[in-house]
């Protein structure tokens, strides 16, 4: 019996597929590598270079392994893309998670661990957001990965099936033990850029509004490790082994921290002074975005392990270099 890993080459999937090897699990690898990379599977763990969405392929896989759960990662992540190519995103994100979800079905697949995010929420009208508000996202991004939620949950009543749908909030660092991280040259997302600034690969850093409604004018956001994050999943696991019923799960730590305090700590731990523009508002963003974590606590054997921006911020930079030295 083992475990299949979607998008298990890209940013999140391979710490997960690490995480999995450390636990003495044998996964399978799909990836079709349009952003993932070939190099961030380790070798213990076998790479199907495919399309999650190609149901008969993953059905016949889902056999021939005995896959009994499924992590579903692959997807399509970049918000504002969505805006300008949503079909693209409802084909990525919704219309190859429901192909999946039937080869999952048709195989006897009985658990289900699926990749969704904060933006199922839109602008929250409190904060922190818990797991019962409304969903009302803004974007198509959002719209994909709800829709997703919908169909997991109708799939779940209908057959032999339990999910845990975890919703992300502001994913980032790099394994603490240096083995992958946030790899895509042009990712958009704050840490990332910050910590590029930081080592001369950008000109600087653009913060996207300071007149926010928001204790220092800028948004705030709840960031977690992506260590502590696929750890998350690892308990979900155990817990549709151990026959916990189906659950949709915030993960944060419940708490926020402004796009300022992010440049400040990429600033103290690099020590280095990169230069920051204000710069107008980016459409789309919500004032203040923090998990509600009390169910997550209360549901999983989980607790974060490295709730702190620094240490964050340090593992991101530590990757980026490394990324930088591979490429010189
Ligand atoms: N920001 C900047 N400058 C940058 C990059 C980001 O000021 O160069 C700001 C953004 O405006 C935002 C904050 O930093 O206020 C965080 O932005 P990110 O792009 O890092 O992340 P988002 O909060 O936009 O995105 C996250 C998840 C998405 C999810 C979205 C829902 O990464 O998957 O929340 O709002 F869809």
């Amino acid at each position: 019996m083992s475990v299949l890993v979607t998008g298990g080459a890209g940013y999140i999937g391979s710490h997960m597929v690490h995480e999995l090897i450390d636990r003495g699990e044998t996964p399978l690898v799909v990836d079709n590598l349009s952003t993932g990379f070939r190099w961030a599977v380790p070798p213990e763990a076998r790479l199907v270079v495919a399309n999650a969405g190609d149901e008969e392929r993953m059905a016949a896989l889902m056999v021939s392994h005995r896959i009994e759960a499924v992590i579903h990662f692959a997807g399509s992540v970049v918000v504002p893309d969505s805006v300008r190519d949503p079909l693209s995103y409802y084909l990525n994100n919704t219309v190859n998670s429901r192909a999946l979800l039937a080869a999952a079905v048709r195989g006897g697949v009985k658990h289900f661990i699926f990749s969704s995010t904060a933006a199922v929420y839109g602008i929250p009208g409190a904060s922190p957001v818990y797991e019962d508000a409304p969903l009302a996202p803004i974007s198509p991004y959002g719209t994909s990965k709800m829709m997703t939620e919908t169909m997991l949950r109708d799939a779940a009543a209908a057959h032999d099936l339990r999910y845990v749908a975890l919703r992300y909030f502001n994913v980032a660092g790099a394994d603490p033990k240096g083995r992958t991280g946030q790899s895509t040259p042009d990712a958009t997302h704050l840490i990332k850029v910050a910590v590029q600034a930081a080592l001369g690969e950008r000109d600087g850093l653009d913060i996207f509004g300071t007149d926010y409604d928001t204790p220092d004018g800028t948004c705030v956001r709840d960031y977690i490790h992506v260590a502590d994050l696929v750890r998350a999943h690892s308990s979900a696991l155990a817990h549709l082994r151990a026959g916990g019923a189906s659950l949709t799960l915030n993960c944060g730590y419940g708490r926020g921290y402004s796009v300022r305090d992010v440049v400040a700590s990429v600033k103290r731990v690099s020590a280095v002074d990169f230069p920051v523009r204000k710069i107008g508002r980016r459409p789309g963003d919500p004032p203040e975005l923090v998990a509600g974590t009390r169910r997550i606590l209360e549901t999983l054997d989980w607790r974060p392990a490295l709730d702190d921006l620094d240490t964050i911020v340090a593992h991101a930079l530590d990757w980026e270099r490394k990324l930088q030295a591979r490429a010189a």
